[in-house]
């Protein structure tokens, strides 16, 4: 999978699916510079790529700095560009030149300590290779590492920088992946706000820099730390697109740059807007990874790709290839206002729906009736629930159903016991005010003190009853963002930092509790990333549960993450009726978060028939493969599928009801050979699906669904 060309002075990264050279430059002095001079289609010629960076023939090498394909551009020398690297030294200069000075390659993925990373089973499903650059003048040394998968159209990297100097240096970009292609390119991303997260833009190419960000602690609803360039022309099943995802979920930015010299720079990595670091001499910092994917038969390929490395190398733990169980939660039935009988009536309910777990969200502890309180005091509040946790888990399991509860581990309410103990445990900067948000401030996950607190206090509650599933949620951004022992220079850390002390404690509860399922959450999906599904198997999407609005989140969403990520639940209010709702919730892990006690009988036998559907097909909609038809950002008509060996899943939205029209009809796309039947007992082709397709039957008026479960025939 990885070569090294002495005669060519190249490395050859290449599988069946993609091609990523990186080569040696001789620059004006002799040293030898790192470029990454293409990255896509196989070459059957890897000495091919040399000819993208040939053309710089008669043009003086300080102008080439302009458009080279740098793998790793640092300021201060003529690349004017977005680079990967700066560096203050003692003097405050910020220059920094990286020389070639060796590499190692080894079976496997490359593994992070203390930050989310994609894995390998066995050692022969990937390679990695590390290079090694120097800059001679501060010492400052970048290993630069690529790991390539057998089976995967995807290269994983990412950087780790070391002061091999004699003095302190000062990182303020440390960046994780830089990708330059000759051309100009459509950049799509991912952008919203609570309620509507992950809608899809596409932007023509311009030649200016445009950057997507965060500066919010996480990576925020705002911007998914996540983009892709693309050929004009390309679409969800043609053409050439290059996926970059960051595995981190903290503060990030990716900037496209396109020069004046028909060239497009990607750099993605932490955001230079909140970070600085001082490494000093023989220290190290490691800058997350980034994956790349590449595909040339359009968007679905590539989101495909990156579907089967995070459903099968990126999630850990048992639950990664369980089936998902089906839940019910609380939070929109009761917000804050239950007791022990409520929750027992919702669940009695559920039990008899066949739904498999229940999940009590927030308001069990502390005195919490609303949200100005009593996070941090994770003790249950013996006012709703006299007889403990322990017995309501244990009356919940006599229904059949397993229990889930919510924890809000990184927050602090001002008005907390943890709080009146600790007021220096949030983050602050000393002398100005504690601004709050939903009335509550963030505890410093910079401190290991308050790391070790969060994982006793909430190992401490999932030890005391048999609970199965939790919701980590995290509900505001950062402001006055500093810490009591974050000074002399270290100030610029704390972002970095803050994240860094999630994942030691999000590493540490899921590792000690490895048959319990964990669900992110932050305001709906406002920290929807790689590096959450690292140690958490699924996100809760959005808190936006109107069945027309999660058309558009979770098509956004599965542009770069699996189905089997998004929590997908049918509420009560909002757009459709409760089967439209589960055609809609059936996309992702199928629940129900609404007052099971109250609904009509009617309604309680269609949601009857939806839990029995759901566990038939489960299999295929969280391990199969997923594939957009028709998007909701364009028409009138949303649609996708999965396929897996035993059955084709056709799921049609219709917005607008037409008048005087013609049924609508979609066409199915790779779908495996042979016979199907259809809902009504006709045998269909895989052929006839592909060519023909399938007409839905929708039911009258606006906004109405239908899913067509296709079983596959044996030969
Ligand atoms: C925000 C989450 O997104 C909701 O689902 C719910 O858990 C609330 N927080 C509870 O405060």
């Amino acid at each position: 999978m990885i070569q090294y060309d002495a005669e060519n002075r190249l490395f050859h990264l290449h599988n069946a699916q993609i091609s990523c050279v990186l080569s040696l430059l001789k620059d004006e002095l002799g040293y030898d510079e790192l470029m990454m001079p293409y990255f896509g289609t196989p070459l059957a010629d890897p000495s091919a790529a040399l000819k993208q960076i040939n053309h710089t023939n008669g043009v003086s090498f300080d102008t080439d700095r302009q458009y080279l394909p740098y793998a790793c551009p640092t300021d201060g020398r003529g690349d004017y560009r977005p680079v990967m690297l700066r560096t203050r030294d003692a003097a405050g200069q910020r220059c920094s030149e990286l020389f070639f000075t060796g590499y190692r390659m080894e079976s496997g993925a490359q593994q992070l300590n203390g930050l989310p990373c994609t894995y390998a089973e066995s050692p022969d499903e990937a390679q990695t290779l590390y290079i090694t650059l120097r800059d001679e003048w501060t010492g400052l040394e970048a290993e630069l590492a690529y790991t390539i998968y057998n089976d995967l159209s995807a290269v994983i990297t990412s950087a780790c920088y070391r002061n091999g100097g004699t003095e302190t240096l000062v990182l303020e970009n440390a960046g994780s992946f830089c990708l330059t292609l000759p051309g100009r390119y459509d950049m799509l991303h991912l952008h919203g706000a609570w309620g509507r997260e992950r809608s899809v833009e596409r932007v023509a190419p311009a030649t200016m820099t445009r950057m997507i960000d965060s500066a919010r602690g996480s990576s925020g609803h705002e911007h998914n730390p996540f983009a892709v360039l693309m050929d004009s022309d390309t679409t969800e099943f043609s053409g050439r697109c290059w996926g970059v995802n960051l595995v981190y979920s903290g503060d990030f930015a990716i900037s496209v740059d396109e020069s004046p010299f028909d060239s497009t720079r990607l750099v993605a990595g932490l955001n230079p807007r909140t970070f600085e670091w001082r490494l000093e001499p023989e220290a190290q910092f490691q800058a997350p990874q980034a994956v790349c994917v590449y595909a040339d038969k359009g968007l679905n390929a590539m989101s495909q790709t990156f579907h089967k490395l995070y459903r099968t190398r990126l999630y850990r733990g048992p639950w990664r290839d369980r089936e998902r169980p089906i839940l019910v939660n609380n939070w929109e039935a009761t917000y804050f206002n239950f007791d022990h009988e409520k929750v027992m009536q919702i669940a009695g309910t559920a039990a008899k729906l066949g739904i498999e777990m229940f999940v009590l969200d927030d308001g069990w502890f502390g005195h919490r009736d609303n949200d100005t309180t009593s996070l941090g005091d994770w003790v249950v509040d013996r006012r709703k629930l006299p007889d403990g946790l322990e017995k309501l888990v244990d009356d919940v399991h006599s229904l059949g159903l397993k229990f889930g509860l919510w924890f809000e581990p990184e927050m602090i309410s001002p008005d907390s016991d943890l709080y009146r103990a600790h007021p220096d445990w949030c983050l602050h900067v000393t002398g100005r005010r504690r601004t709050e948000a939903r009335n509550q401030l963030i505890l410093d996950m910079s401190r290991s003190d308050v790391q070790d607190y969060i994982i006793e206090a909430v190992s401490t509650v999932l030890r005391s009853a048999d609970i199965q599933y939790v919701k980590w949620d995290m509900n505001r951004n950062f402001t006055e963002a500093g810490s009591d022992w974050l000074t002399d220079g270290r100030e610029g850390e704390l972002a970095h930092r803050y994240i860094l002390g999630v994942y030691r404690v999000m590493d540490a509860i899921t590792t000690a509790f490895p048959e319990i399922l964990f669900e992110g959450c932050s305001g709906g999906g406002g920290r929807f990333d790689a590096g959450i599904l690292h140690y958490m198997p699924q996100i809760w999407t959005s808190d936006n549960t109107d069945a027309g609005a999660r058309l558009k989140i979770q098509y956004g969403t599965s542009i770069c993450y699996p189905p089997s990520a998004m929590g997908a639940h049918v509420c009560s209010h909002g757009r459709g009726n409760v089967k439209v709702r589960g055609d809609v919730a059936l996309g992702g892990n199928f629940g129900y978060e609404l007052d099971l006690s109250v609904q009509t009988e009617e309604d309680l036998e269609i949601m009857r028939q939806q839990v029995e559907r759901m566990k038939k097909i489960r299999h295929t909609t969280q391990q199969g493969i997923f594939t957009r038809l028709a998007s909701p950002f364009d028409g009138n008509l949303t649609a996708w599928q999965f396929v897996d060996d035993e059955r084709v899943i056709v799921c049609i939205y219709r917005a607008i009801a037409p008048s005087n029209s013609v049924r609508e009809r979609i066409r199915l796309h790779q779908i495996p050979a042979g016979n199907y039947q259809m809902p009504d007992g006709r045998i269909v082709t895989a052929n006839e699906l592909e060519c023909v397709g399938v007409c839905p039957t929708f039911g009258h008026g606006d906004f109405s669904s239908d899913v067509i479960i296709l079983e596959k025939q044996k030969d």
